[in-house]
C-alpha cells in the first residue's frame, strides 16, 4: 500500500459460538476485495456478548462501544450460546445495546435464492426460484425495548411482562428507508403488521398510510403478519420490499431463511442513525456446530458485501463479492447446512481467489 491509501477502520467484534469463524472469513474476503482498490483495511478486534463476559467484562465493554461509535463500519458475527442462559446477564443484551447505541434502527435482510441453488431449498424449486426480497425490520424499538419488562413474584404467582412500544417518528423513520431501498428496486413495499389487533400495528399502518401517500409513485400493500408468513413460503416472488416491526421481522427473516434452505447464507445491515453501519450475519452463534470449522460462511461474506455498498461507496467491489459468492456456489464448494462437505475456511478462500483472478 502506498501512503496515500484511504484507510477503512473496521471495528469487528466476533463474538461466540461460529461468530469468530465466519468473521474470520468474513474479514479475509473484504482485504481480498480491497486488494488494489486504493483502500487499507485497518481492523481491530473487540470482545462482546459471552466472550466479554467470559473476560469479567460486561457483554458491552465501554471500549468495544467506544471503539464501534469511532469506526468507519462494525462487523459483528454472533453472540449468545447456552453456557451464558442461565447468567444474570445475557451476552445478547450487549447486541442490543450495540444497536440502539449507535441508533442502528434500520435493518436490511436481503433473501435471495441464488441460481442454481433452488434445488437445495425444503421447498420446490419452481416456487423459490427468482425469490429476492429486502426485508427492512425496525430495530432499536417495539417489543425488544419498551419498558416496563421484567419478571416478578415467585412461584407459584410468578409474572412476566414486555412492552411493545411504537412513536410515530420510529415508524416513519424506517418506512421512509424502506421507500428509499424500493426506489433503487422495483417500487414495491409491502408493510406487515398485526392491525386487526395490536394498538402499535394500527399506528403503524396509518402511517404507512400516510408515508405511502407522499410517494405516489410506489406501490404499498399491507398484510397482517399471519397471513404473510404462509404467503412467504407459499409466494415468495410476490414480494419486493417487506417493512416490519422488530420482533415481527425477527421472526419472518428465520423463516425466509427456508427459501435458501440455510440461515447460513443471509446477511444483515444496520443503521440509519449518527453512528456507523453494523454488518452481521443474520444467524447467530450455532451451538450445535461452533468450533468445528464447517459453519457456512456466505452469510457472513454477503454482508461484507453489503459493507462496500453501503459504507464504502463501492458497488463495483460489492458486485464482485457477489459474483465470487455465486462462482464459489456454481463450483459446488458448499458446506454441509447446503448439502456439501466443505469448511468455512474452503469456501472463505474459495470467494477470496475468485476475487483475486478479478484483479
Ligand atoms: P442460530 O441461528 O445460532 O442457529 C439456528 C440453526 O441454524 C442451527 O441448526 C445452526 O446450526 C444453523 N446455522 C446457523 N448459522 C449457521 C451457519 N453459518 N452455517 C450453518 N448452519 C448455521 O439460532 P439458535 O440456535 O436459536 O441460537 C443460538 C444462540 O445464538 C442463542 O444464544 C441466540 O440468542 C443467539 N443468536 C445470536 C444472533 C446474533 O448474534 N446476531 C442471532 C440469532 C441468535
Ligand atoms: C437477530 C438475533 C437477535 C435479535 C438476538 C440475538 C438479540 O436473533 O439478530 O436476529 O433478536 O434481534
Ligand atoms: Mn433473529
Amino acid at each position: 500500500m502506498t501512503s496515500t491509501a484511504r484507510r477503512f477502520r473496521l471495528a469487528v467484534l466476533p463474538g461466540d459460538g461460529v461468530g469468530p469463524e465466519v468473521t474470520g472469513a468474513a474479514v479475509d474476503v473484504l482485504a481480498a476485495a480491497l486488494a488494489g482498490s486504493g483502500l487499507e483495511l485497518e481492523p481491530t478486534y473487540h470482545p462482546i456478548g459471552g466472550a466479554a463476559i467470559d473476560q469479567g467484562m460486561e457483554p458491552l465493554p465501554p471500549a468495544t462501544l467506544k471503539a464501534a461509535s469511532q469506526a468507519d463500519a462494525v462487523f459483528l458475527g454472533a453472540v449468545g450460546g447456552p453456557r451464558w442462559d442461565s447468567g444474570p446477564v445475557r451476552p445478547e443484551a450487549g447486541l442490543l445495546q450495540l444497536r440502539r447505541q449507535l441508533g442502528a434502527f434500520a435493518n436490511v435482510r436481503p433473501v435471495r435464492v441464488l441460481a442454481g441453488l433452488e434445488e437445495l431449498s425444503p421447498l420446490r424449486p419452481e416456487r423459490v426460484r427468482g425469490a429476492d426480497i429486502l426485508f427492512v425490520r425496525e430495530l432499536t424499538g417495539g417489543a425488544y425495548f419498551g419498558r416496563p419488562q421484567g419478571q416478578a413474584g415467585a412461584a407459584p404467582s410468578r409474572r412476566a411482562v414486555d412492552t411493545t412500544e411504537y412513536s410515530e417518528k420510529e415508524i416513519t423513520r424506517v418506512l421512509e428507508v424502506a421507500f428509499r431501498m424500493a426506489g433503487e428496486r422495483s417500487r414495491r413495499v409491502t408493510s406487515v403488521d398485526k392491525a386487526n389487533v395490536l394498538a402499535t400495528s394500527r399506528l403503524w399502518r396509518e402511517v404507512a398510510v400516510e408515508v405511502g401517500r407522499r410517494h405516489p409513485e410506489y406501490q404499498l400493500e399491507h398484510c397482517l403478519v399471519d397471513s404473510f408468513a404462509l404467503r412467504l413460503l407459499l409466494r415468495p416472488t410476490d414480494f419486493d420490499v417487506v417493512v416490519t416491526e422488530n420482533l415481527f421481522g425477527d421472526i419472518l427473516t428465520d423463516e425466509a431463511a427456508a427459501l435458501p434452505g440455510t440461515l447460513g447464507m443471509l446477511p444483515s445491515a444496520s443503521g440509519g442513525g449518527e453512528g456507523p453501519w453494523l454488518f452481521e450475519p443474520v444467524h447467530g452463534s450455532a451451538p450445535d456446530i461452533a468450533g468445528r470449522g464447517i459453519a457456512n460462511p456466505l452469510g457472513a461474506i454477503l454482508a461484507v458485501s453489503m459493507l462496500l455498498r453501503l459504507s464504502l461507496g463501492r458497488p463495483d467491489l460489492a458486485v464482485a463479492v457477489e459474483e465470487a459468492v455465486a462462482g464459489a456456489v456454481r463450483d459446488r464448494c458448499l458446506t454441509p447446512d447446503l448439502g456439501g462437505s466443505a469448511s468455512t475456511s474452503e469456501v472463505a478462500e474459495r470467494v477470496a481467489g475468485r476475487l483475486a483472478v478479478r484483479l
